[in-house]
Parts: structure tokens; sequence; C-alpha cells
């Protein structure tokens, strides 16, 4: 049954509703200050937040920023968002540096009809991350209104996630999908369930044990699937290639082998890369922010063979893979893209990325349907300045995958139904 959302939701005048937002943005300290690189998660939720301030609702909105596991960390607090909030949506968003107790009750206790207030980092307390209920009771205590538009994290089942909702619904309260929750929903989901064809996806990163999940199931569904990045080296492992010092996952190898089967099986066309760009790695004495040296990638060059050299990585695809690709793209009607084709970073290993986000652009200018399952894709097309060419761009990065392997993610579950009489 359909999940219920906002615009489901009729007398909203004067509620206290309670809104998890997704505001785990990318921050950087700049003169002693935290200042936001991408505003992209805040900007998306705008369209909720003006809906429920139309109808008249107070909206206390909640969110984490980073890892910081239960502590206060200065460098982690929401403050900067809330003014950055306040400056997008052209009114006065009121910051309280709790997320639970007197200071709270006492915020929402002076607000009026379409008055917003961010609470601090919901993570200072080890409470939201254990999703522990009386924590998430405390939290409900100021929410008449359960609303969810933080789809980047609804596959944590964490307090103001999950339990929150739980303790609105057990008391007869409403939980509804914001606008951006509904929309990644209607993108990842049911457009992919019946796809206009031919359905290409376009299958990137580094490791077939992050993305196999999604690779089976999407060879239930796609017509052709091209690889790229790293893990594209664990399938020519599977092969019998030599992978050289390419990052391989030699465990994953069986698993390779099985998609590979499956593919033959169901007549999907399952494209390798079939030439790179390989680079020499030698070790530097600087070392990276996980205390690992960090690598220089010498001689770049591209390699026409399916054999990586002994001495070499492979770091991008080459031209007459990126010749293939954009034209399996170009005749597709319906894309998924999720993760680069190279070490996209570095520009002299950006080329297939960026071959392939035009490539996608193009294609989408023509009519087909694009969606780019977020994380580093999504860094992509902004970098190539491809971002608006595109159908669909998703806030999510672990929920995307998870929800594109068919998993349900908790924090959507928790949501009410739309009543069975006004259903679908
Ligand atoms: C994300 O950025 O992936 C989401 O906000 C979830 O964050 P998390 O991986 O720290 O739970
Ligand atoms: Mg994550």
């Amino acid at each position: 049954m359909a999940t219920l959302t906002i615009n489901d939701l009729k007398d909203l005048k004067g509620k206290r509703t309670f809104v998890r937002v997704d505001y785990n943005v990318p921050m950087e300290e700049k003169d002693g200050q935290m200042v936001i690189n991408d505003v992209t998660r805040i900007r998306e939720t705008l369209p909720t937040l003006k809906l429920l301030m139309d109808k008249g609702a107070r909206l206390i909105l909640a969110a984490h920023l980073g890892r910081p596991k239960g502590k206060r960390e200065a460098s982690m607090s929401l403050a900067p968002v809330a003014a950055k909030l306040s400056e997008m949506i052209g009114k006065p968003v009121a910051f309280v540096d709790d997320c639970v107790g007197d200071k709270v009750a006492a915020a929402v206790a002076r607000m009026r009809d379409g008055d917003i207030v961010l609470l601090e980092n919901v993570r200072f307390y080890a409470e939201e991350e254990a999703n522990d209920p009386a924590f998430a009771a405390r939290m409900a205590a100021v929410a008449d209104v359960y609303v969810n538009d933080a789809f980047g994290s609804a596959h944590r089942a964490h307090a103001c996630t999950e339990g929150v909702a739980r303790v609105v619904a057990a008391r007869g309260g409403l939980c509804a999908a914001g606008l951006l929750m509904e929309r990644e929903l209607k993108f990842l989901g049911d457009e992919l369930e019946n796809p206009a064809r031919p359905f290409v996806v376009i299958l990137g990163g580094a490791k077939v044990s992050d993305k196999i999940l999604v690779i089976d199931r999407l060879l239930e569904k796609a017509d052709c699937i091209l690889i790229g990045g790293a893990m594209a080296y664990t399938f020519r492992l599977a092969q019998g290639c030599k992978t050289g010092k390419s990052l391989v996952e030699a465990d994953k190898v069986d698993v390779a082998r099985a998609a590979l089967d499956k593919a033959a099986a169901r007549k999907v066309r399952f494209l390798l890369p079939v030439d790179d760009v390989v680079a020499t790695p030698v070790k530097t004495d600087k070392l990276d922010k996980k205390g690992k040296p960090v690598i220089d990638w010498q001689d770049p060059r591209v390699n026409t063979s399916k054999d990586c050299p002994d001495d070499a990585a492979g770091l991008d695809i080459g031209p007459a893979t990126i010749k293939a690709y954009s034209e399996a793209v170009a005749g597709a009607k319906t894309i998924l893209w999720n993760g680069p084709m190279g070490l996209f970073e570095d520009k002299r290993f950006a080329t297939g990325t960026n071959a392939v986000a035009q490539a996608v652009a193009d294609a989408t200018r023509t009519g087909a349907k694009s969606i780019i399952g977020g994380g580093d894709s999504v860094k992509a097309l902004n970098k190539a300045g491809l971002g608006d060419k595109v159908t669909f761009m998703s806030t999510g990065g672990g929920a995307s995958l998870e929800f594109l392997e068919g998993k349900e993610l908790p924090g959507v579950a928790a949501l009410s139904k739309k009543p069975s009489c006004c259903g679908r």
C-alpha cells in the first residue's frame, strides 16, 4: 500500500510537526568557522518546508551531521545549517542547541504557525543511533505529526528516523513522507519497476561487494549493464584475465562469475571495459586521512589489452570503452547510473566518468529518463556542470543503494499508509 505523504495531510494548522531532514552536508573549516560546501540537501527540502508552512504547521526540524558518536562536537553542530536554511528560505530559523529537554520545549512553546526551529545534531546523543525508545519518546514530546523527508538517512533505524514515528503512530498521530522522500521513492522505485526500454544501467565504483546485490536485482530488470570503476577488475579476474596492481576483491570472484552467468542466462548485455587507462603506483612519504601512504600514479597510459600490465593498476575506462558505453547510453529510454568509471577525483582519470556524464545528459535531452543513484556519480555530474541535465539525482548514497537492492527502508516502513479508499 502506498505511503502517506504531506499532500494527504489536511488539518495541520497549529500542529507541531516534527520533520526529519537529511542535512548531513559536506562542511569544511575556513578561518576557524565551519562552512557548507554543498547545499543540495538543504535546497531539496525547501518544497516540503514551504508546503508545511503554507498549511499553517509549526516546523520542528531534526537532523544529524557527521558521526560524533554520542558526544558534543563543536565542528559537527548544525548551527551553520540553521543560518544557511534561513538565508535560503527567506525567514528566521530558530536554532536550539539541544534536541530533547527543556530548551526544546521552551522554544516550541514560543512558536507560531509557520515558524521553523532546527534542533541540534541528534547524534550528540548515543541513544539516537541505538534507537533508544525512551529517547525517541523524549523527542516525540513536541510532535503532534511526524514527517520524514530524510531519504538519505532512511536506511538507518535510528530514533528520529524510525523510533519517533513509532511513538507518534502509537498515539494515533500521522506519519507522512515529505515531498523529497516521495520523489526519491518514485524515481528509484516506481519508475524502475516498469521502465521504458531499452533500460541501460551504468554501475561503477571500487567494489563488487558494495554493488553485487544491486547488480543481482537489476539483472532481472535491465536490458544492458555497463560496468566501470575498479570493480570491473574483479569481473576480469573471474574471466581469467591479469589484473596487475588493480584493486580487486579476490574473494568475490565467484560472486562476479555468478553475475556473468546470470546475465548470459537472462540475455542481458553485460559489458566490461575493453580498454583502460593504467598507471604505475609509487608510494610517497605523505599519509592520507586514514594514515595510509598516499600513492603517486605515474606514467598514465592507455592499455588496449584486457590484461593489465604487472606493474600497473587500471584507473579509468579507455577510449574504445567510452565509445561503446556512450553508444549503449545513446540508445536507452531509461538510464540508471550509480558509481564513477574511475578515479575521477584525479583529472587524469576523470575522462571516462565525464564522458558517461555527457552521454547521460545527451540521451536525456533526446527523451530518455535518467536517474542518478546518489553519491559519487552526483558529485561527478555536478563537477562536469551537468547536474541539471538529468531527470533525477538522488540525495541518498547508502540509502539509494539499499533501496535499489530491494530492501525495505526502516524510515519508510515506519510511515503511515494511505487509507485504502484513496490509495494508489
Ligand atoms: C549519508 O550522508 O550517507 C546519510 O546522511 C547517512 O549518514 P550515515 O552514513 O552517517 O548514517
Ligand atoms: Mg553514508
